[in-house]
């Protein structure tokens, strides 16, 4: 494509995406489709002549965008938000025209400097004690796996880099029976084996991990001679978000010399809002946060900011240097490529800056308390409402509720058939989740365009399709 060309296509998508912006509410936000379908539309094979833009555009609105969940429509309540914004559009476009690689200072001088200075801005925005460094990973799951990897180096004093897990006691992680099987994952991948998580149970009245429980499976462990390394704690886990007391947790795992992680992936954008600072209460005692920018923090996919208290580990468990990696500038500048997994990375403390000071924090703020103010309101319509019962108790914006009218049977069934019936109708996405066994409809609200009228006309038709399918 000639240059040329570029410019007046460009425009065009700019155009698209404009409108695509204020008509997303249009669609139905979860695919309608069915398995096979879109695949079916393309090719087998790759064209061997070349198409035009126009054709290919063409194509993609006719056979393509049916086939998407619009995760930015304003009726999106399903799992978490991935929340993107008009300046984080900008920025990734420019991103991707500049197309940098980087993984050392040198392949990219402003996007290290500024991903060390942005995650410092978020250090401060959430309220994360000094002594915090952030590097930006592409997910929650890959912050993850880096703390239980600086874990294991220090609990087998660097040895299983070097020789492997074979001579060495199991290598333990505690997390909670909330906790998101990134953890879980964190560990296989690891290769600390996955019946080498133990799972410390949670209390039934805010599903936090029991202190008491974590302690106890330590000195267990200690006593059959296995190697307690790290404790995974949650602030606003996937399900129901529940919130460990990071005090009481943070303290054990100094007490046994255990790693200490933090999971915010979600609830962490919250702490920009003073009045829910306190769950940070304990911080200091932890080696590691994550927090995804990417799922409520008007940053789009991917952007995960992790804070590390001793880089130095981090960077020991990670670094390798082969001769074609090395720079001249060496030990007096960051090359983030030893902070994470990939050595490729991509410039996304760009979308950062951009969203940061486009809305300003005021700004985030207002729409993140905006959020969480239309929970409140869902909350109590379900909280009066005689059909419907809250599960658990709202943490931030999410909610997790079922029907229950009078007379009813089988009630997980009931929901699961409401849940589905509502996602058929696509006027709203929502998720399933099971709280004590039980089947429960969970609602979160992050959308960064989500309004009143948009959580009043999904519950109402929640409503009115539950009345449809007894
Ligand atoms: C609490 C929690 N932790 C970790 C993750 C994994 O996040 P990512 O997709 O960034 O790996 C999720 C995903 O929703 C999550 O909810």
């Amino acid at each position: 494509m000639e240059i040329e060309e570029f410019r007046i296509k460009a425009h065009a998508m700019v155009d698209w995406m404009a409108d695509y912006m204020s008509n997303v509410d249009q669609y139905p936000v979860r695919a309608q489709t069915t398995p096979g379908q879109i695949a079916a539309k393309l090719p087998e094979g790759p064209p061997a002549s070349r198409e035009s833009v126009d054709a290919i555009m063409a194509d993609f609105e006719r056979d393509i965008l049916p086939g998407v969940t619009h995760w930015q429509h304003p009726r999106f309540f399903a799992y978490f938000p991935a929340n993107s914004s008009p300046p984080s559009v900008l920025a990734e476009m420019l991103t991707a025209t500049i197309g940098a690689q980087c993984m050392l200072w040198q392949t990219s001088p402003a996007a290290t400097e500024m991903e060390t200075r942005i995650t410092d801005w978020l250090r401060q925005m959430i309220g994360l004690p000094r002594g915090f460094h952030g590097v930006i990973q592409d997910s929650a799951s890959s912050a993850i796996l880096c703390a239980i990897l600086t874990a294991r180096e220090l609990a087998t004093d660097w040895r299983s880099n070097e020789v492997g897990l074979t001579n060495t006691a199991p290598v333990v992680i505690y997390t909670s029976d909330q906790t998101h099987s990134a953890t879980e994952k964190g560990a296989k991948v690891a290769g600390l084996g996955r019946s080498n998580v133990r799972i410390i149970s949670s209390d039934s009245e805010n599903f936090a991990m029991k202190p008491d429980a974590l302690e106890e499976a330590i000195l267990d462990d200690k006593t059959a001679g296995k190697l307690p390394a790290c404790v995974v704690a949650n602030l606003g886990s996937t399900g129901v978000g529940a919130m460990d007391d990071l005090e009481a947790i943070g303290k054990i795992a100094q007490r046994h010399g255990l790693f200490s992680h933090v999971d915010a992936a979600w609830a962490g954008s919250a702490l920009i809002l003073e009045e829910h600072r306190h769950l940070l209460k304990g911080i200091e005692r932890f080696d590691s946060f994550v927090f995804n920018p990417h799922k409520w923090l008007m940053t789009n996919f991917d952007c995960t900011a992790h804070f590390v208290r001793d880089p130095e580990a981090l960077v020991k468990t990670l670094s390798i240097n082969p001769t074609y990696l090395l720079s001249r500038e060496g030990e007096g500048v960051i090359d983030y490529r030893d902070w994470s997994v990939p050595l490729g990375r991509r410039f996304r403390a760009l979308k950062l800056w951009f969203v940061i000071r486009s809305y300003g924090v005021d700004g985030l703020k207002a729409i993140i308390r905006n959020h969480i103010e239309l929970a409140k309101w869902l909350e109590e319509q379900i909280a009066c409402e005689r059909d419907f019962e809250l599960m658990a108790p709202r943490q931030l914006s999410l909610i997790n509720f079922r029907y229950v009218p009078k007379d009813a049977e089988d009630l997980d069934g009931l929901n699961s058939r409401l849940l589905n019936a509502v996602n058929d109708d696509g006027l709203t996405y929502l998720t399933q989740n099971v709280i004590g066994g039980v089947y429960a409809i969970r609602f979160q609200i992050g959308q960064t365009m989500t309004q009143q009228e948009h959580v009043d006309a999904a519950w109402q038709r929640i409503r009115s399709i539950s009345k449809k399918i007894r």
